[in-house]
């Protein structure tokens, strides 16, 4: 008998409640069933996802693949891959998985048409057609600085091609800092907004442009590359069309760092690692859209969201990376997951429920010694992703990748098992639920995966709570009302006022 979705959302709710530690004593190959290693192929490194310090169980997982059925999951997913519009309240498709080559035929040739460009100039700028150009500051917020921020610290740690500098804040403290690193003789700008509008960002631009300027470089303009949906704007700005690197409109912001948003990152680590960044993130397109039921990675990682989200009640989920080079992944996950899923209403625009959880998190071991105290001894229920990599990211004596994994798993042991004690401030309760994702190795391939696997893990949550992952209305009240203040002649709150006239601006 097929469920409708909240038949099975009741049915999820009736399940018991048994702890972690009864979990594991109830069943001898827990760890078999709830682990999954994902090798894409022969050569590629693998990963390892074990969610067997999660409270899922067989039982649970085959109500989640009911609800996934209630919710047409398989359907929606055709749908985004088949190039459909997935984003009903802007009449867009989501195509990023096109950008490595995953998707409908056209979306697929017109991106490897436009990374061919981007792959040009990448090469033309690293043999010296522009001269000579050590650093690239890359302009750009929100999706079009997140990602690239991430992937140039994760990838280039051991040698960059070009010295890549990502300012996103309008705060001119973070391009300043930028300036100071920088020769402006041999700096190329990045101008990276998908519309070529956001206040930030052009204004970002216009004083980078005045830098180059000031410094003496005679053509600043022929010194920027515009990377954008709106190719028509960086004309007008006055971007040479032989530097504008466009990208397709159905590509989100938060999912653009496969396009040419990424020019940085091919920039830094080199046109083969750019493409290994892809080829990963493709691989894990094909898993998650050739998979089924609880074997599929994303959909089995949503399936643990929405258990704590929505039948326990979590309000946050935390992501530590044991891995100084994915030390940006939080703030680059709450992007993508809170702007994605952080909605109040369904796709037909009725009362939602409880939907994204507040993400966060930080870098192990340092977390540990800042956070930690709270999930092992804190009210919250918060459950935890570790990311860790076998192979280590340094050369240093081995001693302090060894230190960095244990000190990882004894963290997931110690929230798992707890310790009693007859002192109640320094008793452990334990229960306490974490996933753990640990990789072969942190290369380009599998880096791209990681980042794909998240995307679909949003999305397949999205696709379970019923709502638009793709829009993002909430971000444009407060851009409104900015642009008010800016213009002046209108009143606000009493509160507001105060705070105007007190700073002396509006
Ligand atoms: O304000 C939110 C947002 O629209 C994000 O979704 C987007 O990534 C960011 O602003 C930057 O937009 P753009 O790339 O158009 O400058």
């Amino acid at each position: 008998m097929t469920l409708t979705r909240d038949e099975a959302w009741k049915k999820l709710a009736l399940h018991p409640d048994p702890t972690l530690e009864e979990l594991f004593a109830e069943d001898g190959d827990r760890v078999d069933k709830l682990s999954v290693r994902w090798q894409p192929g022969e050569v590629a490194a693998g990963i390892l996802f074990d969610w067997s310090k999660t409270h899922l169980t067989d039982d649970l997982l085959g109500d989640f693949e009911a609800l996934a059925e209630a919710s047409d999951f398989a359907a929606m997913r055709d749908r985004m891959f088949a190039g459909e519009v997935v984003n009903p309240t802007e009449g867009r498709a989501a195509e990023h998985s096109a950008l490595r080559g995953v998707g409908q035929d056209a979306s697929v040739e017109e991106a490897d048409a436009l990374r061919e460009r981007m792959k040009l100039l990448v090469e033309a700028m690293h043999e010296g057609a522009f001269g000579e150009v050590k650093h690239l500051i890359h302009v750009g917020i929100g999706g079009s600085a997140l990602g690239p921020a991430l992937a140039v610290d994760a990838l280039a740690r051991d040698g960059r091609e070009v010295d890549v500098h990502v300012v996103s804040n309008v705060d001119g403290v973070a391009l300043e800092e930028a300036f100071s690193k920088c020769d402006p003789a041999t700096t190329f700008v990045a101008v990276a907004s998908k519309t070529f509008t956001t206040i930030e960002t052009m204004t970002n631009a216009q004083s980078a442009l005045k830098w180059l300027a000031d410094s003496g470089v005679s053509d600043p303009t022929g010194r920027v590359v515009a990377l954008t949906a709106a190719p028509e704007k960086a004309v007008e700005w006055g971007v040479d069309e032989t530097r504008i690197l466009p990208f397709a409109e159905s590509v989100g912001g938060r999912y653009s760092m496969w396009s040419s948003i990424g020019f940085p990152i091919a920039a830094a680590v080199g046109w083969s690692d750019f493409q290994a960044m892809l080829d990963g993130a493709a691989a894990m397109d094909r898993h998650f859209r050739d998979t089924d039921g609880r074997g599929n990675l994303p959909l089995r990682a949503a399936f643990a969201d929405m258990f704590y989200l929505r039948i326990k009640g979590a309000q946050t989920r935390a992501v530590f990376a044991y891995d100084e080079r994915l030390r940006l992944l939080p703030d680059y996950l709450q992007q993508l997951e809170m702007e994605s899923n952080g909605k109040s209403v369904t796709v037909d625009g009725n009362p939602a429920g409880p939907t994204a959880p507040i993400t966060w998190g930080g870098v192990g071991t340092d977390a540990q010694h800042a956070v930690f105290q709270l999930l092992h001894q804190g009210t919250h229920l918060v459950p935890v992703d570790f990311i860790a990599s076998v192979e280590p990211g340094d050369m240093l004596d081995a001693a302090h990748h060894h230190i960095l994994l244990m000190n990882c798993f004894a963290q997931g042991a110690a929230l798992m098992a707890g310790k009693e004690s007859d002192d109640p401030h320094r008793n452990y309760p334990g229960n306490r639920p974490s996933a753990t994702i640990l990789c072969d190795d942190l290369d380009a391939f599998t880096f791209g995966a990681l980042v794909a696997f998240h995307e679909h893990r949003t999305f397949a949550s999205a696709v379970l709570l019923d709502i638009n992952p793709f829009d993002q209305f909430g971000v444009e009240l407060g851009k409104e009302i900015a642009k008010k203040i800016e213009k002046g002649g209108e009143r606000f709150d009493a509160s507001t006022e105060a705070l105007l006239k007190a700073a002396g601006v509006g």
